[in-house]
């Protein structure tokens, strides 16, 4: 299929099988909406876990030199102040001014003892909080890093384009703690490290492109910002970030660090690699989408990794009025279940229609028990970006399939 037929209305094309095929619903809909708000589906979600899951491996478990945080949306209101958020984190409105962007919320019940606090701007700060208790605890060396992945909230003038601007998105953020001299070593680094993930989940690279932050535009807190854009639909934008923090947060929240050995303190500098789940997943999800004609029938599939595919691997007996073919699919499917997640059973409609439906939603590979299957105890595997088939032993079934997708 020609590039740009692929192309035309592609967002449509993406927000719309989102919604049929229960990846993303707007949020509230049934009451008419909440701008900005989008909730995920069953596989919508299950996807969106997966990118979190492949960057927690990533940047967190496969490291020696970063530990993770899960620390509360609330906080105390003086860490938005000293963080520069309170005075700081604002939008130009039509009329010049400014506007801040933090949602404003209210402690307590009894009216003397109300104080107002903030849904979080981004998960940094609960990063930052956590610096004296994480050094405490684990007695890191630098460089070292502390990772979180949650929600962040900002009440966004303009939300628009499907994900992309939302007022409540996910973040995965790590601030990683390096002496001063060394910063632009760990830049370099770190840009690396976060092309490498993006190749790794399977980004289409030519439409990623790593743009520097003019001063003027950079966020308050940061020195030097290079922004990695990819070109969406609606135009060449930011996708994830990579700030040079400098000790803008750790002297503003009064912390230090004394190395074990010499004694000495100093304030570390930090690199701030961030990254919108959210985000991640719309660019994926445009990166993964593909037309083709097979069987001279056109079709729409999602080119996802097996490992982040929400629906790994389906099951399905040729004909669904045919009890044998049932039982043994149906034995097949609750026999690899047990091991490999993620598996679907499906005997509706014709076998043309199952593999189209399990195209739309990017699901690797298509099991199907046939009538050879009983005589001979081989079934199909047919792969979703080429369409072949290939007969495989029912005995060695789970192996196969374990060693594509995990
Ligand atoms: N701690 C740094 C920070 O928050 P940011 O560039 O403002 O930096 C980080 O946000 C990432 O969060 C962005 O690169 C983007 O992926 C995502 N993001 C920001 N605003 C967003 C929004 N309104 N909707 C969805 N994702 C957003």
């Amino acid at each position: 299929m020609k590039e740009e037929k692929i192309k035309e209305n592609l967002m449509e094309k993406i927000v719309s099988l989102c919604k049929r095929r229960g990846f993303v619903f707007p949020g509230s809909e049934i009451y008419g909406g909440l701008a900005g708000t989008w909730d995920y589906g069953h596989l919508g979600n299950e996807l969106l876990h997966n990118i979190k899951q492949s960057w927690w491996n990533k940047f967190v478990a496969a490291r020696e030199d970063v530990y993770g945080i899960r620390a509360a949306i609330l906080m105390n209101t003086k860490v938005w102040e000293a963080s520069g958020h309170v005075a700081g984190f604002a939008d130009p409105l039509e009329n010049g001014e400014k506007f801040n962007t933090m949602f404003k919320t209210q402690i307590g019940a009894k009216k003397e003892e109300i104080t107002t606090s903030y849904l979080r701007p981004e998960t940094a700060q609960g990063i930052f909080v956590n610096f004296k208790n994480t050094v405490d605890a684990f007695h890191p060396k630098l460089p070292f890093g502390i990772a979180q992945i949650g929600k962040a909230f900002r009440n966004e003038i303009a939300p628009r384009d499907f994900l992309f601007r939302q007022r409540e998105f996910d973040q995965m953020e790590i601030e990683y703690f390096v002496r001063p001299n060394e910063w632009q070593k760990f830049f370099e680094y770190w840009k690396d490290e976060m092309m490498e993930w993006m190749e790794e989940i399977g980004l289409d690279m030519s439409r990623v492109h790593d743009v520097e932050v003019p001063e003027k535009e950079r966020a308050h807190y940061s020195s030097h910002t290079v922004d990695f854009e990819f070109e969406y639909p609606f135009g060449q934008k930011e996708l994830f970030g990579l700030a040079y923090r400098a000790d803008f947060d750790l002297k503003n929240h009064n912390l230090s660090y004394q190395d074990q050995d010499t004694g000495e303190k100093i304030i570390p500098h930090v690199i701030e690699p961030t990254f919108g789940a959210d985000r991640a997943f719309l660019a994926l999800l445009l990166s993964a989408y593909s037309e083709d004609n097979l069987g001279n029938e056109p079709r729409v599939f999602l080119k996802l990794k097996p490992t982040l595919a929400p629906v790994k691997v389906a099951i399905f007996p040729l004909l669904h009025n045919k009890p044998e073919l049932v039982k043994k699919a149906r034995e097949i499917y609750a026999n690899l279940k047990q091991e490999i997640p993620n598996i679907v059973f499906d005997d509706n409609g014709n076998i043309g229609k199952r593999y189209r439906r399990q195209d739309e939603i990017g699901t690797p590979f298509c099991v199907t028990v046939d009538f050879d299957t009983p005589q001979d105890d081989t079934v199909t595997v047919r792969d979703r970006d080429t369409g072949t088939q290939e007969r495989v032993k029912v005995t060695e079934l789970k192996e196969y399939i374990k060693e594509k997708i995990l």
